[in-house]
């Protein structure tokens, strides 16, 4: 038996409990030993039930993420554990192909912030984005894990401004030491925001990065140059936004959908290793908070209302 935290309700935070230790069954498969584990969004979202890309069945255990070690001594990064096992655990069951092995100078929270959060912001640049020097960024969102990676990564990318825009200034002030060049505060009217942005980038806003949806998207769309394109990933501040035909007919722009999955596995897992080999030369880096698994209702409770780090789970 290990020590794991179930789901056993949708809708319900998941409980420490004894659990079946794993094994490894399918062709491909191997078990490791679970060094840290990663709370994201999607465990939230999973847990609720009617996740768009379907949940586990009950009961399994949470985590979908984490830093092991295989049997022969690696350390990898790995995720998509497969269920009922997860990475809040002290064991997990992982496909052998989702493993990426880690360099040295990247400490297990920095190799979890670069996983689901961290290659969201890369591939939303990269591969959906399509990127150029010296475009102008938005990032929304700026204070979050995908936020936080996104401004150093259109930084690596060679982005020429890179502007943050988020609700605190706590994570304002944050967004301007990882490198934005300019910050906007989302808070008041959706025209005063619209102004903000524009005067943060007079030479117009390329790429906007967004995982918030919602009234910061409408505003960005707004404030958008002709021609601009908005990466949709996440959904933290509303399911829906609202904007006119116009606004987007009239500017030609392109508004592209994100969810890593649908990424083809090695382009997910390069953007992966650039990331830790980043992390590694300390290039890049993301706010980490640790504790023991054994507070995962804590650190449940506080993924749900915006933990302002990546919280990771130590068994
Ligand atoms: N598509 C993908 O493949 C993919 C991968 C990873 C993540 N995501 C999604 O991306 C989003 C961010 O993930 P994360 O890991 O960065 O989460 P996180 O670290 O918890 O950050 C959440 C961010 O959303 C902001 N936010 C929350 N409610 C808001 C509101 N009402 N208005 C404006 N901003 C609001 C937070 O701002 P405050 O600091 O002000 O609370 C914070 O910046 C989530 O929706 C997640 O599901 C998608």
């Amino acid at each position: 038996m290990m020590r794991a935290a179930l789901v056993r309700a949708y809708g319900e935070p998941p409980q420490l409990e004894d659990f079946g230790d794993p094994s490894a069954n399918g062709q491909g498969e191997l078990v490791v030993e679970v060094l840290a584990a990663g709370l994201n969004p999607v465990d939230l979202h999973l847990a609720s039930g009617d996740y768009v890309g379907g949940s586990p069945p009950l009961p399994y255990v949470a985590g979908r993420e984490g830093v092991g070690r295989t049997a022969d001594g690696q350390r990898v990064y790995f995720d998509a554990p497969i269920p009922p096992h997860g990475s809040f655990a002290q064991r997990a069951v992982v496909a052998a192909e989702s493993c990426v092995s880690l360099p040295d100078g990247v400490d297990d929270g920095l190799a979890i912030a670069c996983g689901i959060a961290g290659r969201a912001a890369w591939l939303s640049l990269e591969y959906r984005a399509r990127l150029q020097p010296g475009e102008t960024v938005l990032v929304l969102g700026a204070s979050g894990t995908v936020g936080q990676i996104a401004i150093q990564a259109a930084t690596l990318m060679g982005a020429g401004p890179v502007l943050a825009a988020a609700r605190s200034d706590d994570g304002l002030r944050r967004a301007g030491e990882l490198g934005a060049s300019a910050t906007v505060k989302l808070d008041g009217e959706r025209g005063a925001i619209v102004d903000r942005m524009r005067a943060a980038a007079p030479d117009g806003i390329d790429v906007v990065i967004d995982p918030v949806w919602g009234s910061p998207a409408e505003a960005a769309v707004e404030a958008l140059a002709p021609r601009g394109r908005l990466v949709q990933l996440g959904a933290a501040a509303g399911e829906r936004a609202s904007f006119s035909s116009n606004a987007v007919r009239g500017k030609a722009l392109t508004i592209l959908g994100h969810v890593s999955w649908l990424t083809p596995r090695d382009v997910a897992r390069a953007a992966y290793e650039r990331l830790s080999e980043h992390a590694a030369r300390g290039e890049l880096t993301a706010d980490v908070e640790q504790l023991p698994l054994a507070d995962v209702a804590e650190a449940w409770e506080r993924q749900g209302s915006g933990p302002g780090c990546k919280l990771v789970l130590v068994p």
